[in-house]
This record gives C-alpha cells, sequence and structure tokens, in this order.
C-alpha cells in the first residue's frame, strides 16, 4: 500500500517534472546573452529555476494524487477528514530544506555579484544621464554627448549613471545587468559586453508618462570600428565648425529621416531639408531641432521628431549642427 503511494507519487513526479522543464528549456524565454556578466546571472537564473523545477514536480505530484485519491463521493456531504495536529519530523524538514536552499542561492548570487563588480584599475569610462524621458552619453576623453550608446566589444566598461529627475532604471536585455539610476546619486554599472551588434536600452522604472518611450539604442562595435568612429568623433571636435556639425548629423541619426545632399543621406521620414533648408535662418533651425513641434513643415506629424535633441547633444555639438545645416542650406 505505502509502496504503491510512492510509486504513484513518483510517476507523477517525473510526468511534471519533465513537461515543466521542456517549458523552462525549450521556450526562450531570454534573449540571446551579450555580455560576459550575464553569463553569471543566467547562471544564477538557471540554479533557480532547477530548484524551483524540483519543488514544483514535488507539490504538483502530491496536489494531484491527493485530488485524484481523496476526491469526496458524490453522496458524502459533511464528513470531513481527521483532524491532526503536530508532526515534528515533518516541521523540521520543510524548515531546514527551505532554509539550506535560500543560503545556497543567496551566497551563489553575492558571488556572482563580486565577480561581476570587479574591475581593472585601467578602464573605459562612459557617463550616462538620465531624465524624463531620454538617455544621453557622454564619452569624458572626446567631448562628445550622443544619444546612441557605442561601446567596443570585448571589453570590461564602466558606465557612470546619474539622474536629472526621478529614479530610472537602465537595462540592456542581452546584457542582463540592470541597474537604478537614483537621482543625487552616481551609479556604477560595469559590463563586458560580448557580442556585436545594435540593441535595445530600456528604462525599467516606471518615470512618468514617457516611460515606455524611454528607449535608446545600443552599439556594440568591433575594436577597429570603434576607434574609426573616436578617431572620427576626436578629428571633427577639433575641425569644430560645420565639420563637426556634419559628423554631429550623422552621429544623432539625423540622415534616417531627412534626405540632405551635403550629408549624402536619403530618409524620407521627416522634410527634405535640400528643400526646406534654404528658406530656414540659424535661429530657425535651432528652434526646429531643439522643438520640432513649434513650427512644423505642411503635410508633416507632430512628435515624429525625437524632442530630446536640446538634452542629447552639448551646446558646442548643438551650434556646430546648426552651423553645417546652414551652410548646407545656402548650397
Ligand atoms: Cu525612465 Cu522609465
Amino acid at each position: 500500500m505505502r509502496k504503491g503511494l510512492i510509486i504513484q507519487l513518483v510517476v507523477l513526479g517525473v510526468i511534471v517534472g519533465a513537461l515543466s522543464t521542456l517549458v523552462a528549456v525549450f521556450i526562450p524565454w531570454l534573449p540571446e546573452l551579450g555580455s560576459e556578466e550575464g553569463g553569471r546571472i543566467d547562471d544564477v537564473y538557471w540554479l533557480t529555476t532547477i530548484i524551483s523545477l524540483a519543488i514544483f514536480s514535488l507539490v504538483a505530484a502530491a496536489s494531484i494524487y491527493v485530488v485524484v485519491k481523496f476526491r469526496a463521493k458524490s453522496d458524502d456531504d459533511d464528513e470531513d477528514g481527521k483532524p491532526i495536529h503536530g508532526h515534528t519530523g515533518l516541521e523540521v524538514f520543510w524548515t531546514a530544506v527551505p532554509a539550506t536552499l535560500v543560503t545556497v542561492i543567496a551566497i551563489y548570487s553575492g558571488i556572482v555579484l563580486v565577480k561581476n563588480e570587479q574591475l581593472p584599475a585601467d578602464h573605459r569610462t562612459i557617463e550616462v544621464t538620465a531624465r524624463q524621458f531620454a538617455w544621453a552619453f557622454t564619452y569624458p576623453d572626446l567631448g562628445v554627448t550622443t544619444g546612441v550608446l557605442r561601446v567596443p566589444v570585448g571589453e570590461k566598461l564602466e558606465l557612470e549613471m546619474e539622474s536629472e529627475d526621478v529614479i530610472h532604471s537602465f537595462w540592456v536585455p542581452e546584457w542582463r545587468v540592470k541597474q537604478d539610476v537614483v537621482p543625487g546619486t552616481t551609479q556604477r554599472y560595469i559590463v563586458t559586453p560580448t557580442k556585436l551588434g545594435t540593441f535595445p536600452l530600456v528604462c525599467t522604472e516606471l518615470c512618468g508618462l514617457g516611460h515606455a518611450t524611454m528607449r535608446a539604442r545600443v552599439e556594440v562595435l568591433s575594436k577597429a570600428d570603434y576607434e574609426k568612429w573616436e578617431r572620427e568623433q576626436k578629428g571633427a571636435a577639433a575641425a569644430g565648425g560645420a565639420e563637426q556639425g556634419k559628423q554631429v548629423f550623422e552621429t544623432a541619426g539625423c540622415g534616417g529621416c531627412h534626405t540632405l545632399g551635403a550629408a549624402g543621406s536619403t530618409g524620407e521620414v521627416g522634410p527634405d531639408l535640400d528643400k526646406v533648408l534654404p528658406e530656414l535662418s540659424e535661429e530657425q533651425i535651432r528652434e526646429s531641432i531643439v522643438d520640432p513641434n513649434a513650427k512644423l513643415t505642411p503635410g508633416y506629424q507632430p512628435d515624429v521628431m525625437p524632442q530630446d535633441f536640446g538634452d542629447t547633444l552639448s551646446p558646442a555639438q548643438l551650434d556646430s549642427l546648426v552651423e553645417f545645416l546652414a551652410g548646407a542650406g545656402k548650397g
């Protein structure tokens, strides 16, 4: 009788365990891994998943068995089960097992956190500014601020993060590491990107009406491409004026939406700059960049162009962009 019960429980447990393991393993719950630190975080995730699967199988097997075996007969209206009180062995068991598991997870997570926060003294630092509702990235060595985070692959980086208003949270799903950005403090975020490509940066702290739109692009470049981009930024910054402005036009992604012969861009989402620029003064060009809804070109909708270039570009970058565009408008 007792042996029969154990066999039935084990069979049920194995079936439930197998089904839930299939769900855990064969559904891609997470995007492809893109950082060294993320690999360790995935290990913690798998450790807790395996523990959860084991406990779930145990509980589900017992529940299914009890529901089937002790189902009330249709004519059984009022018979309750025998009251049972106190079972020291059982209580010790279900206190000791969870306590041990939670301790194991805590120690393992602690080790992962310490490893993930190790940073060589000689490392690259990029400043991240969060504000409602945009991200800005400043490269102190280059004197450049952009709305796109560009980083070299395979290098351990530090992001120094500050918020100008409320709490935001920095998350690149492929990197796994997530960090709240709390106003009044500087948060450190350490990451070693391992995968080339373009990834989304998402704000994961409800920070106001525009929270859902608080996204940015992350580009992980090869060492050579990153150094090339750095050289271009340095060269443009040194040259200043219209030349820097052309660089800003490309870096900020203006060409994705606007056609402009002087920059060789053919975007068609926004107004054709070759047509509209000749009619605009420098002041009007500046206003169209900083506050694009102020005056709309007939036939174009408001809120399509980002509203935050006044924040994501440094004053020098903005000046040079205006100078470049004014020059392009004069032909
Ligand atoms: Cu910033 Cu949500």
